[in-house]
């Protein structure tokens, strides 16, 4: 999203001239925390602002309105929150005409009290209240305190927006989750499931592709209840089938599927449809088929393995990864090793793994957090160690062999060298004697296989 300013940066004209016309139009600053649902909303507040003249501002010091787009599914990105608004008060010391804004999660879950335990925040918009952030600006200019937190009913509509993308988009297909997994969040901050229109997601990924987007990403917190809210006859596979229609669109990603609703008709999708990739984030959270219970995850250790499985078999090339969650209330020492086996079992290409942490409201609330801290880390060093070493050996199994690349840009360390995605969403850094451009798809030779990234050499024609 750099780039709206990117006129100042280059006029000739003196500072003195340079700060009138800042004076002049207004700026933004917005840091976005948490999941690529908040991106995808940051983008959004961006180009609200842009709609109302403002210019985005690289740091807070130079703008006019700073926002923090939080998250609070866990206790650490929590507590983010106030030393990110610890640090605009003392910028507010020195610009006191600076507005502070917190939006998303922990907008949504603190409301009004935000405002009272940091008064230097003018205004709080939660994670329906997006669209909203014109009314906002408008009371913040009168002086109003502003707190916008009402989930709205009905489906979700999102018009399509004006962003600066790359070669790479995020789209929202449906928000919020009713799954009500004992320890999370998500479905008291981000409300009960909503989808939004085929048509309009449609309409938005062909905006995108003519402006030269090539890989998208199907964003949800549960994107496998897509449709069901709707008055129209779509599922998320169909939705699948209908974006593989768009011409200009090269790959498809989506994020994220949950075990109990991952079906024969997606896997069989996933086969048949040229542009959605072979990587698949399906979280297992943990091992143990008690511990899975007590989470209300609704599947059992079994019949996760049987449908990863299953996916494997029909789409051989198909990278997996998965979150985890150690130390959950009650997980035992066995409990602990059926997670390590179950890796084994699976073989992820890569994970995200998290000390288990209590959510204010949850089901898991009312159980004794009971893992002392310092089994918590053992296990996550030890699961995180696992990985690392299936994680090396799944890499060496990519070099000497061809992979097809998106071209992002060049490697930061080393600027004769592009650097892009296989289909596998693996990074891969590799030299080509053809210039390439940003989204250009180039089948490169894997010579060096590292656990965390790849090197080649582009092939020849
Ligand atoms: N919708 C996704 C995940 C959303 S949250 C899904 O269903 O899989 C992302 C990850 O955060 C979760 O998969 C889980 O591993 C982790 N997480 C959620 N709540 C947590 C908590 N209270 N403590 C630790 N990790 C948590
Ligand atoms: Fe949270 Fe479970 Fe919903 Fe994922 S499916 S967002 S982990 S409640
Ligand atoms: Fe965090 Fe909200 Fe996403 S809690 S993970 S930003 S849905």
């Amino acid at each position: 999203m750099a780039g709206y300013n990117d006129h100042f940066k280059n006029s000739e004209g003196s500072d003195k001239k340079r700060r009138s016309i800042l004076a002049l139009s207004r700026s933004f600053y917005i840091n976005t925390y948490g999941c690529q649902m908040n991106e995808y909303d940051s983008e959004r507040l961006a180009s609200f602002f842009a709609a109302m003249g403002f210019t985005q501002a690289e740091t807070p010091e130079e703008a006019d309105y700073a926002l923090v787009n939080t998250c609070s599914v866990r206790e650490k990105p929590h507590h983010k929150v106030s030393s990110e608004l610890g640090r605009l008060k003392k910028i507010r010391r020195k610009n006191p005409e600076l507005k502070i804004g917190v939006c998303g999660c922990v907008a949504q879950q603190d409301g009004e009290a935000l405002l009272k335990r940091y008064p230097q925040t003018d205004f709080v918009l939660g994670t329906d209240a997006i669209a909203r952030i014109g009314e906002a600006v408008e009371l913040v200019e009168k002086g109003e305190k502003v707190c916008f937190t009402e989930f709205e009913g009905g489906e979700l509509k999102v018009p399509v927006f004006g962003r600066q993308t790359g070669c790479s988009a995020f789209i929202t297909i449906m928000k919020g989750c009713d799954n009500f997994c004992s320890y999370c969040i998500v479905p008291y901050v981000r409300g009960r499931e909503k989808s939004r229109h085929a048509a309009e997601i449609l309409d938005e990924i062909r905006f995108l592709a003519d402006k030269g987007v090539k890989e998208i990403t199907l964003l949800g917190q549960n994107v496998n209840s897509f449709g069901k809210n709707l008055d129209e006859n779509i599922n998320f596979t169909e939705l699948l089938y209908r974006v593989n229609n768009i011409s200009g669109i090269e790959r498809i990603r989506f994020v994220t599927s949950h075990p109990k609703d991952f079906s024969d008709e997606l896997i069989y999708a996933m086969r048949d449809l040229d542009k959605v990739c072979e990587s698949l984030h399906l979280p297992l959270q943990a091992g143990s088929s008690d511990v899975l219970k007590r989470m209300n995850r609704k599947y059992t250790y079994g019949e996760y393995r049987d449908k990863v499985l299953k996916a494997k078999e029909l789409v051989p090339s198909l990278a997996l990864s998965s979150d985890f969650i150690v130390g959950f209330p009650g997980e035992t020492a066995e409990d602990f090793e059926m997670t390590l086996a179950a890796m084994e079992e699976i073989r992820y290409e890569s994970l995200f793994a998290f000390a288990y942490s209590v959510r204010p409201g949850t089901k898991a609330e009312g159980l004794a957090d009971d893992v002392k801290a310092s089994d918590k880390k053992m296990r996550l060093a030890r699961l995180l160690d696992l990985q690392k070493r299936i994680s090396a050996e799944i890499s060496a199994g990519y070099k000497g062999k061809m992979a097809e690349v998106m071209t992002e840009g060049f490697s930061k360390r080393d600027g004769g060298v592009y650097t892009g995605r296989n289909r596998q969403n693996r990074v891969v850094n590799f030299t080509s004697r053809k210039v390439l451009s940003v989204g250009d798809i180039t089948d490169v030779i894997i010579h060096e296989a590292k656990p965390n990234s790849f090197f080649g050499e582009a092939a020849e024609d």
